[in-house]
Parts: structure tokens; sequence; C-alpha cells
């Protein structure tokens, strides 16, 4: 593997520099919800992590206990309220279904402690810049937990970008289908669900990183008969004319595979990109110039995020660096945008989302 002449950085020796996580400040976290993130997120924490679970919250008790039991975590809440409120927890989770982002965001914001908000922030950019902003007032630490961008696979596409290696940005190819049984919770209309949120958060939001405010949006996609969105292709264009094409749907799987191509190159991220996983990169000069391979160890690494947390918090910052509040935003701007084309809207109800 050759390197290409007019780039200064070693390409080929491109590593991730991310602190190890064992040596992240310890913060206390309570969690909010008990389902199927929130047990990988804590089963992550507690392998990798000095972290300490203090608190989970339940709308069951039953269910709070059995889940506490399991994780060793001595204190179980019943609502987002005392969750927040407890004094030995300094940091929220919130895993819980998207309609109820907002309300665990604000719980803790309003609590005075910091949170940690699943993907994606809110329902729309509205919500979001709700949370971004009470918590900005509150000076509570705030971020989306879109994991992707905290994993040091991530780390390595950041400083490929940044080496200019593959030229100015042209293309982004990116996709996520996978296929969800019917009982899914992105079955159901009142929990917002469909596609889009759930999958199609990831591709958007690579695109909505790369290439900044779109210009152009063009989206088409159809709903199940559950009468949730099944599946979308949207294209993407910024005001320097790079062109993202995007597709997510939930009926079946598909390679989930991304490609940010340049001028002079292009990453390669093989599926799933969102988790851990290898990065090609080539350039059309001289082949393949880097290959940098990790463990695929798929939801195991989730405890990048809450490190990275940890070690803003004590550092005193309020937001993430590898996801500014601004970007989560921004993302679910460009998500408002495509539903838009597809008619597809979130509207509160008192029975939920319709
Ligand atoms: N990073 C990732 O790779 C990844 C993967 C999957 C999901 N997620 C995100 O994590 C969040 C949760 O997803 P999940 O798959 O873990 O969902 P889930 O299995 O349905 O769990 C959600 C939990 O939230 C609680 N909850 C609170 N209000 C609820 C309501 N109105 N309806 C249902 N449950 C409610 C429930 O716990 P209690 O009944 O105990 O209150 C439930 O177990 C979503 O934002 C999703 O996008 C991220």
């Amino acid at each position: 593997m050759s390197r290409p002449t007019d780039v200064t950085v070693n390409v080929a020796a491109i590593r991730p520099r991310l602190p190890d996580p064992m040596d992240a400040p310890v913060l206390r976290w309570g969690v909010l919800g008990t389902g199927w993130i929130a047990e990988r997120f804590v089963a992550a924490l507690r392998r990798n992590t000095r972290q300490v679970v203090t608190a989970v919250a339940s709308r069951d008790g039953a269910r709070g206990a059995a889940f506490a039991g399991r994780h060793g975590i001595a204190r179980v809440h019943d609502d987002a309220g005392a969750l927040a409120a407890d004094p030995e927890v300094d940091i929220v989770y919130v895993a819980t279904p998207h309609p109820a982002h907002v309300g665990g965001a604000l719980a803790a914001i309003d609590a005075g402690t910091h949170v940690l908000v699943e993907k994606p922030l809110g329902l729309d950019a509205a919500e979001a810049t709700r949370i971004a902003e009470r918590a900005a007032a509150a000076g509570v630490y705030c971020a989306e937990a879109l994991w992707t961008f905290f994993l040091p696979r991530f780390d390595v596409v950041r400083q490929v970008l940044e080496s200019g290696v593959i030229g100015p940005l042209r293309t982004v190819l990116a996709e996520y289908g996978e296929y969800l049984p019917d009982g899914h919770r992105a079955m159901d209309p009142a929990l917002a669900g469909g596609s889009l949120l759930d999958l199609g958060i990831y591709p958007v939001a690579l695109a909505s990183r790369l290439l900044g405010e779109p210009r152009r949006v063009l989206a088409t996609g159809d709903a199940n008969r559950f009468g949730v969105n099944a599946q979308t292709g949207a294209l993407v264009q910024d005001d320097a004319g790079a062109l993202a094409v995007l597709y997510t749907g939930l009926s079946g799987s598909t390679p989930t595979t991304a490609t940010i191509a340049g001028t002079r190159g292009a990453i390669e991220l093989p599926g799933p990109f969102y988790q851990p996983g290898d990065v090609i990169v080539r350039t059309w000069a001289d082949g393949e110039i880097l290959r940098y391979t990790e463990p695929a160890v798929a939801h195991e690494a989730l405890y990048w995020e809450a490190a990275a947390v940890a070690r803003d918090v004590a550092a005193g910052r309020t937001q993430s660096r590898e996801r500014p509040l601004a970007d989560s935003i921004a993302a679910l701007r460009l998500m408002d945008a495509v539903r838009e084309r597809l008619g597809v809207s979130y509207v509160r109800t008192n029975e939920g989302v319709a």
C-alpha cells in the first residue's frame, strides 16, 4: 500500500486516539426504562468501565426490581422525576421509546441532573431544540446517545476525513434495513413507530454530519399494514453539490454499509456501518491505503459513549464533542424534511402519537 504524495498525514498509520474507557472518571448512572437497549447499556458498562449504575426507573415495580436484581442496582424508582431527583444519581440515561425522550430528558434537566438521551434526541427538531435550550439554561450536561460517533471506528473515519486524502466530499451512500417482527415497538404508531426514527436515524445522521445543511431533499417510501413507515429512499444534496443516497426499511435486512466518497478516494464502512467494524480507505491513484480492523462486538461497544460522557462531565463540559446538540438537531431537521416529503407526521395525542 503506497501513500498519496500530496497528503501530509500518514493515512496508513491512522489508529483510534480514544483514551482507555477504564480510566474515565466514575459517574453514578440512573437508567430510565428497562428494555432492550437498557439491558445492553448497563451490561456493557459493567464489563468494560468503572461507571456505576446506582438506580433504575420503571413504570412497573416488579420489572424495575428484576432489572435491578440482574445488574446489582440498589435503587428502584417508578418514574423519571424520582430517578432524576435521586441524590445518588449524577446522570440519567434515557432508554425509553422515542415519544418519551423529551419528557425523560426534561425531567432530568429540571432536577439539575445531567442526561444522556437515546437516539434520536426527540421526535423532531423542535423537541430536540427544546431539550437543548433547557439544558443550556440549566447548565447541565446533555447529549444524544448516538453511539456510532463515539466508537473507535468513527475516530478513524474522522481522522481520514481531516487528512484530506479522499479529496472534497462528493457522495455519501448509507443504508440500514433490518427485519423487525410484528410485535416490535417500531410497529406501533402510538410510539412514533416505523423505520425512520429507529433505523433511518443512522444514515440520516451520517449524511447530516458530512453534508451539513441540505439544499435539496427528495424522498419516497411506503407504510406497512400497521400504518408505520416501512421503507424510505432519500436523496440529499448540499450547496457544494455533494449528494447522499439513503435507504432505511424494517421489512428485511440489508448489508447496512456506508461509503463516503470524495474526488480522490473513498472511505468504505462494511456493515453494519453504525456498529464497531472495519474502515477501508482507497484512493483512485493508489488503491487501498488503509484497512483498519476492530472486533465486531456490536452493542457490547455501548460503553464508549458512556466513557466519553463521563470525561465530559468531569471536565465541566455541558455538551459532547463527538455528538454536539447542534448535530442532533440538524439530523432531526433533515429527518423532518424527509418525513415531510413522505407525508409522515407525529402528532401528540392523549394516547401517544398519531
Ligand atoms: N443504540 C442502539 O443501538 C439502539 C438499539 C435499540 C434501541 N435504541 C434506542 O433505545 C430506545 C429504547 O429502545 P428499546 O429497543 O430498548 O425499546 P424497548 O425494548 O421497548 O424498551 C423501552 C423501555 O422504556 C420503558 N417505557 C417508558 N415509557 C414507555 C412507553 N410509553 N411504552 C413502552 N415502554 C416504555 C419501558 O420500560 P418499563 O416498562 O420498565 O418502564 C421499556 O422497557 C429508543 O430510543 C431506541 O431508538 C438504540
